[in-house]
């Protein structure tokens, strides 16, 4: 099971932090599952960037990076060395603690 918290560059959105997360789930999945709007424009299939994220902590949880995904985060707003697509991000068999921020979304809606 996963404690994950998620942050928010939005102003005025507090940080949230979920518990007993079941690996196999993507960070994408679990956001939406807990009502955190992450965008997902192309269904979660790794073919746009509207899910960037920032993994700050437990990347060694999370299903490795592929190149797809890496030209994908090229085109997402604010690229940084921890930018990972949502959708992509598979929770690995374990436990632990992940941290991830959000963009905010405001930048690309409509994207
Ligand atoms: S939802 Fe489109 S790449 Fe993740």
């Amino acid at each position: 099971m996963y404690t994950i918290k998620f942050n928010f560059e939005q102003s005025g959105l507090q940080p949230v932090t979920l518990e007993n997360i079941q690996p196999g789930y993507s960070l994408l999945e679990v956001a939406l599952m807990n009502d955190i709007d992450l965008h997902h424009n192309c269904g979660g299939v790794c073919a746009c960037s509207t899910c960037h994220l920032y993994v700050n902590k437990g990347e060694d949880h999370l299903e490795e990076l592929t190149d797809k995904e890496e030209d994908f985060i090229d085109r997402a707003v604010n690229p940084r060395l921890s930018s990972r697509l949502g959708c992509q991000c598979l929770l690995l068999d374990g436990d632990g603690n992940v941290e991830v921020t959000l963009p905010d979304q405001t930048q690309f809606l409509g994207e």
